[in-house]
């Protein structure tokens, strides 16, 4: 296969440049092309390898993926639309609130590039890509996969191991297959950018996996629990996205560093000491997202809510950049003065009131 490949190679060098300069110019996201996948509403079947090439927001080493493995296109698909939801619910109120991960796969600057967003999304991507296949193994989704052998460690006397556990180590083998395939070639970007997005993909399933719980279900007589039964259950993606959202505000930036042959990202402080596994890390500084940019990718604060209340990130005084808000009232209608009648219904009445908007300048 590879000998077929170079000698055409050599035949096509003008082919072969325009493809290299096409590669740069498509800098850093590929990894995470695929988010695109959420986005484009087609309902492909998966059933014919023809439909992975139908899909150009696949990376080559991603489409050789999906022609062998088709029938986890539907988590990835499915991992796609997670991803983004989440990554908009748990950034909604900050600056940077994920809105430009719609765009997928075209992203722009904040997301290209080495930016601690990205580090964000390439670890929640990762994490949720794992997190949906083993979810769908368990679920019976997925002909490859079922539910997770019982854990090794021993149950004890008042449970037994039972019913049916996430199979993260499925989720993790080919999550990580599919996650990683672009980035472990040369080919996709500059090697500091690769170590990066692989680190990153590398902390998201990791957290994946430490959210591993144990869940147990009761029997017995009339709920008397005298029998337990448990599995390994992993928590939801909200949570395992808040998680990641800790790490990206305390995430470090690094520096290439070579190491004998090998070349190694360390924290770019003077502190000498090597990249921890659980924490983000990134390139490039990001701007504070307050105006409008679009070379760094930044939509500004401008008309975005804010909480006049609130102290955190979504306060009028960060969120306004201390431009200043705007205040206007709004009508709301709301059920209201419910009663409940025997049996069995509740009757409301809608009331009126109005609530007090702040907007930045
Ligand atoms: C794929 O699925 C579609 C819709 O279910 C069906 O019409 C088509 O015949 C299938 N193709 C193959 C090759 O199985
Ligand atoms: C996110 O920010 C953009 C740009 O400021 C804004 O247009 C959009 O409405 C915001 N989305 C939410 C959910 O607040
Ligand atoms: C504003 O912040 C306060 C305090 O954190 C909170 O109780 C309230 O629900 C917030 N209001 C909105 C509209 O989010």
């Amino acid at each position: 296969m590879r000998v077929r490949a170079d000698t055409q190679q050599q035949q096509q060098r003008p082919l072969l440049f325009l493809l290299l300069l096409l590669q740069l110019l498509l800098q850093h996201g590929e990894g995470i092309y695929w988010l695109g996948l959420a986005s484009r509403g087609i309902p492909v079947s998966w059933n014919h390898t023809q439909h992975c090439k139908l899909l150009h927001t696949l990376a080559p080493d991603q489409q050789q993926l999906c022609r062998r493995n088709l029938e986890l296109m539907g988590s990835v698909v499915q991992a796609a639309e997670l991803t983004k939801a989440a990554c908009q619910s748990t950034f909604k109120d900050m600056r940077w609130n994920c809105s430009s991960i719609q765009s997928a796969p075209n992203f722009s600057p904040d997301l290209a590039k080495g930016t601690r967003e990205s580090a964000f999304v390439f670890s929640l991507s990762a994490a949720v890509l794992s997190h949906s296949i083993a979810r769908s193994c368990a679920s019976g989704a997925l002909p490859s996969c079922s539910c997770a052998p019982a854990p090794a460690e021993q149950a004890s006397s008042d449970f037994r191991w039972g019913g049916c556990g996430d199979n993260v180590h499925y989720g993790m083998q080919m999550g990580s297959a599919f996650s990683d395939a672009t980035l472990n070639s040369r080919r996709s970007g500059s090697p500091s950018i690769r170590l990066m997005h692989l680190h990153n993909n590398a902390v998201g399933r990791q957290a994946v996996l430490d959210s591993l719980e144990t869940r147990c279900k009761c029997h017995g007589v009339s709920g008397s629990c005298s029998v337990k039964t448990c599995w390994k259950s992993l928590l939801d993606v909200g949570q395992i996205s808040a998680q990641l959202k800790a790490r990206y505000l305390s995430a470090t930036k690094v520096v290439p560093r070579q190491m004998g042959s090998r070349r190694q990202l360390v924290p770019r402080e003077m502190e000498v000491r090597p990249v921890l596994e659980n924490e983000l890390v990134y390139l490039i500084s990001s701007p504070d997202y307050c105006s409008y940019n679009t070379k760094h990718g930044s939509y500004g604060t401008t008309d975005r809510q804010c909480n006049k209340t609130a102290t955190g990130s979504s306060s009028c005084g960060l969120m306004c950049c201390g431009r200043g808000y705007n205040t206007y009232t709004e009508q709301v209608e709301e059920r209201c003065n419910c009663r409940y009648h025997w049996c069995c219904y509740v009757t409301c009445k809608k009331c009126q009131h109005t609530v007090e908007r702040h907007v930045c300048k």
